[in-house]
């Protein structure tokens, strides 16, 4: 790591920080134009895939918004150190309590969804080894196979429209098992595998991320080998495989705390080492709508509303993240990092500024947290949930240090 200025790092290879020897800059408010006229650039590494080379826990299931391990690999590395309390409020898919856990860092997560506390609780509690991944998938596989059939006509329309309903029989008995057993696991492998155009899928033409069929693009008459019936069993077990693939085991020691819960009711632990975290990526995404057939496998008789108006209106969002300001500011311990990693979109031909406005928000709740660094990263279409809209384009990564 380059220090090109007090406040301005240049992340390369990633590096720990040797904290016990390392001396903090001097308190000094740099205010966000000055920073964000000179930001830091983010290494030429974060452009690249790191999908070949990452943990597969990381691959699970799809997540909209969901963060690079690269990218979350060197924020971790960077700002705090081994043993360290690392903290993310919004921790959706669990990307950074992985990446954490996996660099010996302690974790505490928490998101308001059902979706995330699935995904968060498979990475930091997966079985030891395959064998024992296997061994579970099949004791719920007998269990759900030896179960009556449900009733199809009980399931809403939209569901079943993407599924063969025998697949779709066996899709709900078998959730229905690994809920009763709290297998968050088995129920993170099955969701990975309920939508998708390819054979080791278990719907009809669709993609992966958010759930869309494909039947104009692949209709029934022309291409009826698309909507067969798909086995669940040998499907799962391709997927187990899949997650154990580059399974590293460090972490398997680490101690970890994830809370389903919205940021305003949230409790923080009394005092942590670091935080990052990416907030909800407010006016692009919406986090029910694109997970909705996943939510409805996850919790069928859910009508709560798992949207809440943090992504949509701008007030909401605003209280969402001056809620957290306020209650890490004496939480975070002296010299530790607030890590915000924010979305902007484009409006017009110019990005509008939704960091300027969480660093006013931070300044204003969180005054012992000063500004420290921002890192503009551009995000290429490839990498975007949705291309070629008026999506986020861009992330800003704040970084504030406690005084
Ligand atoms: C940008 S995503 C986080 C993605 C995550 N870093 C990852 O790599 O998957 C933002 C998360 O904020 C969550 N969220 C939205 N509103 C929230 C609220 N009021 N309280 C807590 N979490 C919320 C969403 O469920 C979503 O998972």
């Amino acid at each position: 790591m380059q220090i090109l200025s007090k406040n301005i790092f240049l992340l390369d290879e990633p590096t720990e920080i040797p904290h016990k020897n390392f001396v903090f800059p001097i308190p000094e408010t740099i205010s966000f134009e000055q920073l964000s006229t000179c930001p830091k650039l983010p290494p030429n590494h974060w452009q690249q895939s790191c999908v070949h080379s990452e943990c597969t826990l990381h691959q699970l299931s799809p997540y909209i918004g969901k963060l690079k391990s690269s990218i979350s690999h060197d924020l971790i590395q960077t700002y705090s150190k081994r043993g360290d309390l690392v903290v993310d409020p919004f921790s959706g898919s669990g990307t950074v309590p992985l990446e954490a856990a996996l660099l010996g860092r302690r974790v505490f997560a928490a998101d308001i969804s059902p979706y995330a506390r699935i995904l968060n609780r498979a990475k930091l509690s997966a079985p030891q080894s395959l064998e024992e991944a296997l061994n579970s998938a099949e004791i719920i596989l007998s269990k759900a196979e030896n179960q009556p059939d449900p009733d199809l006509n009980k399931v809403p329309g939209w569901v079943q429209k993407f599924f063969h309903p025998l697949t779709l029989k066996e899709a709900i008995k078998f959730a229905l098992e690994a809920r009763k057993k709290g297998n968050e696991f088995l129920m993170a492998c099955f969701l990975g595998i309920l939508h998708h155009e390819r054979p080791g899928f278990l719907s009809f033409p669709a993609s992966h991320l958010v759930p869309y069929l494909r039947d104009r693009k692949y209709p029934p008459q022309e291409y009826p080998e698309l909507y067969v019936y798909r086995e669940l069993r040998p499907r799962l077990i391709a997927k187990i495989k899949r997650a154990y693939k580059r399974k590293i085991d460090a972490h398997s020691n680490m101690e970890w705390t994830f809370r389903q819960s919205k940021i305003e009711k949230l409790s923080f632990p009394v005092t942590f080492d670091c935080l990052i975290t990416s907030p909800p990526y407010m006016n692009t995404l919406d986090y029910g709508r694109d997970n909705r057939l996943r939510l409805w496998f996850i919790d069928p008789n859910s009508n709560r509303e798992i949207d809440n108006p943090v992504t949509k209106e701008k007030e909401a969002f605003q209280r969402a993240i001056a809620c957290m300001a306020q209650k890490i500011n004496f939480r975070l311990k002296k010299g530790g990092y607030c890590i915000l990693v924010v979305g902007e979109r484009l409006s017009g031909s110019r990005l509008s500024s939704l960091s300027e406005n969480i660093c006013q928000i931070m300044e204003k709740k969180a005054p012992r947290l000063l500004l420290y660094s921002i890192i503009k990263d551009y995000i290429p279409d490839i990498r975007r949930s949705r291309r070629n809209c008026k999506a986020t384009k861009a992330e800003h990564i704040l970084v504030f240090q406690r005084h």
